[in-house]
């Protein structure tokens, strides 16, 4: 069985104060939280903010995750932040290859494999994500772009004890931030789809035990149907991750599956 995961991606919002006030508020919301595992990512600026909040309310069952790193470990590579340097603020986590960087910054599938085998090769946990734009949709061609992606950012030396570590998030790019969710048949489609194609590359047993989330959207009023697709094991949270409240009803949905 897998524990469903509900990741926040706070993008690049909030400096230290809001950050510790978020960590405040949402604590005490969340009560007991068997059967979901709650990751909150900040920008980096915050990350130590967030996890020394954390740490004073007690709270020692929330991951605190990155948006992106480095595949070095270190070097003349200004403006970078590496997986060594991640793990020294306590991360577990981090995001890898959002549709945002692979838009804005230039990320392809070869940097996503490079930063993939980083998280793996120093214990974080990547949230590698992957979907289609608007048009790849409309061309029908959905799945094959989702199957390049994931195929490509894995690809080299990824064992399958590895492969079993990651979280994959399918976040269709015309989803995001739109206020449009993929339907959840759209949402199991696809990521049921990706576990057939993990099957196929690293055997069932790691398939079954990948935990594929959904992005794109999601709102408390929303997760409900799409926690209750047998393949969807939970959701990366964009602009609902921002208030506690809002963030707190969509893993109180996920505990509730
Ligand atoms: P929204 O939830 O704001 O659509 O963002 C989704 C996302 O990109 C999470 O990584």
């Amino acid at each position: 069985m897998r524990v469903p995961v509900i990741a926040a991606n706070w993008k690049m919002y909030k400096t230290t104060g809001p950050a510790v006030e978020f960590v405040q508020d949402l604590v005490p919301r969340l009560g007991g939280r068997e059967g979901v595992e709650v990751v909150i990512c900040p920008p980096f600026t915050c990350i130590p903010a967030v996890a020394s909040a954390l740490f004073a309310e007690g709270e020692r069952g929330i991951g605190v995750g990155a948006q992106n790193l480095h595949w070095e470990k270190e070097g003349a590579f200004t403006g970078e932040v590496s997986a060594p340097m991640l793990r020294d603020l306590g991360c577990s986590h981090v995001i890898i290859g959002h549709s945002e960087r692979r838009l804005y910054f230039g990320e392809t599938d070869l940097t996503v494999n490079r930063r993939v085998l980083a998280a793996l090769a120093n214990g974080l946990t990547p949230i590698f994500c992957l979907g289609e734009t608007l048009e790849e949709r409309r061309a029908g061609i959905t799945l094959s772009v989702c199957a390049t992606q994931l195929h490509f950012g894995l690809e080299e030396g990824i064992s399958a004890e590895e492969a079993a570590r990651l979280i994959i998030a399918y976040e269709p790019v015309w989803a995001i931030g739109t206020g449009v969710n993929a339907t959840p048949g759209d949402a199991e489609e696809v990521i049921s789809f990706l576990r057939g194609q993990l099957m196929k590359e690293y055997g069932s047993e790691v398939a079954e035990r990948v935990r594929i989330l959904y992005g794109g959207s999601v709102k408390p009023d929303n997760i409900g149907p799409i926690m209750a697709q047998p393949n969807v094991d939970g959701a990366l949270v964009g602009g609902a991750s921002l208030q506690a409240e809002s963030f707190a009803a969509i893993v109180d949905a996920a505990r509730k599956r």
